[in-house]
């Protein structure tokens, strides 16, 4: 029976080891929607083949990926956890939401923009139709709310503009989906560069604490982390560096950015870091210790995979259904 609750859809790439940006901007606020929504969550391997990836490395990252879901409290029972690659339906409607999106509209993207240029040598139509597949991925389960981090608001925002258009040709066709971005954790910065976004893809590791760094690891990248000029600790536009590290210690401690500046009232650079570092350590912890556990287990998230794919399915083939009748397939 189709659940009647109003729906919730993210997903992740498999495509490097994921940060504490990924989890605080997204992972960790996705079990909060499993009460009140039906959710599905995936590990969306099709997008990670726009940039090119060691085949075996991806297959591995997948199975990472869906361990680190279930680790993060996702739990299986009460969620649609599956890989994008296991239900077709994604890619048939991308196609169709292809001859719904303007060129000019995928040009404006920036994560287009910045991944082009970083990828120069391989600017594929992929790449640069990957918010029409990450549209359709939303809209085929009717979704309500995309829970995400700021950088992917703008394709949530496309995929907005992909509803009103089709649905003003074919009324009633998709559900406008909303985007929930999170009051703090948003987006996390590079710890090396703080005006810059933590990104998994960085090729400095210090830059980007790790979901699975070790608790030694995590302090000593805190410890080096790149602050500003003065002394205090308190949030201000001309302190990225600090106020990155304030809004880090938030997320992991629950406390207020007000009690933190008063906490660390008087505090050194050096030991507020350390305390940062701890703070995300003992949190991870936990999650680390589940992840590990789970992924000796591969048979388990295989039918995790499986059922999850099958419910999916499901799910998807009402509305593509739907979009094929409106436009006109004929449907055997
Ligand atoms: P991806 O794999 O780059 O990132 C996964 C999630 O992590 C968030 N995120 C961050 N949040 C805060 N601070 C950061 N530094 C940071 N870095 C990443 C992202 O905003 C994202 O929520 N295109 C998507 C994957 C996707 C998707 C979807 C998401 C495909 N289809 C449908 C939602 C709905 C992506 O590349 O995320």
């Amino acid at each position: 029976m189709l659940d009647q609750r109003p729906v919730s859809f993210s997903g992740v790439q498999p495509s490097g080891n994921l940060t504490i940006g990924n989890y605080l901007g997204a992972i960790k606020n996705f079990p909060e929607f499993s009460e009140k929504y039906k959710c599905f969550y995936c590990v969306v391997d099709q997008h990670a083949i726009t940039v090119r990836q060691v085949p075996a490395e991806l297959r591995r990252r997948t199975y990472e990926t869906l361990a680190l879901y279930i680790a993060c409290g996702l739990d299986p029972q009460k969620n649609t956890l599956y890989v994008q690659s296991h239900v077709p339906a994604h890619t048939e409607l991308a196609w169709m939401l292809n001859c719904f999106t303007m060129f000019g509209e995928l040009s404006r993207m920036t994560q287009f923009k910045d991944k082009s240029a970083r990828h120069a040598d391989n600017v594929n139509a992929g790449l640069f139709t990957y918010p029409v597949l990450m549209a359709a991925d939303i809209l085929l389960y009717q979704t309500d709310v995309v829970p995400i981090g700021s950088d992917q608001k703008q394709h949530v925002e496309l995929a907005r503009n992909i509803v009103d258009r089709f649905n003003q040709l074919y009324p009633d066709t998709f559900t406008m989906p909303e985007p929930i971005v999170p009051k703090a954790g948003a987006r996390i910065m590079s710890l090396a560069e703080p005006t810059k976004k933590m990104s998994k893809s960085d090729e400095n590791e210090n830059a980007v604490v790790r979901i699975l760094d070790d608790k030694d690891a995590i302090i000593r990248k805190f410890k080096r982390a790149v602050t500003d000029s003065g002394s205090e600790i308190r949030v201000a536009d001309d302190k990225p560096g600090v106020t990155n590290l304030i809004t880090i210690y938030s997320c992991f401690t629950g406390k207020s950015v007000e009690e933190i500046e008063r906490e660390f009232d008087g505090v050194g650079y050096g030991d507020f870091k350390i305390a940062v570092g701890q703070a995300c350590a003992e949190r991870l912890a936990p999650v680390q210790e589940e992840y590990r556990r789970l992924l000796a287990d591969k048979a388990y998230l295989e039918s995790v995979m499986k059922n999850g794919a099958d419910e999916a399915a499901y799910y998807a083939r009402k509305t593509l259904s739907k979009v094929r009748r409106k436009l006109g397939f004929v449907n055997l």
